[in-house]
């Protein structure tokens, strides 16, 4: 089955404790928190604190995506806070191999994502050391914005690249994701959604959820 990841970035941040009960009830696997530095992306969002507070607040795997410049300056603050799994973008890793094993030998799980316009070479050295491989479906920064169908090639490359080097890590896909294009993304090989306008501008929110979790192949 596929693993749905609600992004927060489109709940409510003034009520987010109802917001991620809401997903929970709803079957949500994982929680997607998205965070943004005005650098790498044109938006901020939200830092260590809140990710403590959310952690209080459910016992879903909390998927941190640093959307941040020198991510490794922040990563120690995001474990203590208590993410499961951390994610960086390979675009703000020179020394990538490190910035990943200092998430793994903390006891966590790691990904690397890609943009959009990224080629996936960037992670072909790493892929045996990831636990999670993030292909972008849209520029980062902002939920709600429409998916960009050339990067189901990519999605299929990953897939591809990942089963041939024997990894057992997930193929997560970010942005833009309804059950039209969860659909196109599955087939293409992603075993993780992350929905955030999808899930949380749903009328009916279990169904959104459950609609992305069998999609199948
Ligand atoms: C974009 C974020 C996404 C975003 C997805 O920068 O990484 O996680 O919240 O939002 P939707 O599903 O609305 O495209
Ligand atoms: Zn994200």
């Amino acid at each position: 089955m596929i693993l749905v990841a609600p992004s927060i970035l489109s709940a409510n941040f003034a009520h987010l404790a109802d917001s991620i009960q809401q997903v929970e009830r709803a079957g949500a696997d994982w929680l997607h928190i998205d965070v943004m530095d005005g650098h790498f992306v044109p938006n901020l969002t939200i830092g260590p604190p809140v990710v403590r507070d959310i952690k209080r607040e459910t016992g879903l795997l909390l998927d941190v995506h640093l959307m941040i410049e020198k991510p490794e300056n922040l990563i120690p603050a995001f474990i203590d806070a208590g993410a499961d799994l951390i994610t960086v973008h390979a675009e703000t890793c020179p020394h990538l191999n490190r910035t990943l094993a200092t998430i793994k030998e903390a006891g966590l799980k790691a990904g690397v994502a890609l943009n959009p316009s990224t080629p996936v070479v960037m992670v072909e050295n790493v892929i045996g050391e990831v636990d999670l491989v993030l292909a972008m479906s849209v520029n980062p920064g902002f939920g709600g914005q429409t998916f960009i169908g050339s990067t189901l090639t990519k999605i299929r490359i990953l897939r591809t690249m990942m089963d041939e080097s024997g990894s057992t890590a997930w193929l997560q896909v970010d942005g833009g994701i309804n059950i039209e294009t969860g659909r196109l993304v599955v087939t293409s090989g992603a075993d993780v959604l992350v929905a955030g306008s999808f899930i949380f501008g749903a009328a009916d929110m279990g169904r959104a959820v459950q609609g992305l979790k069998f999609l199948t192949a």
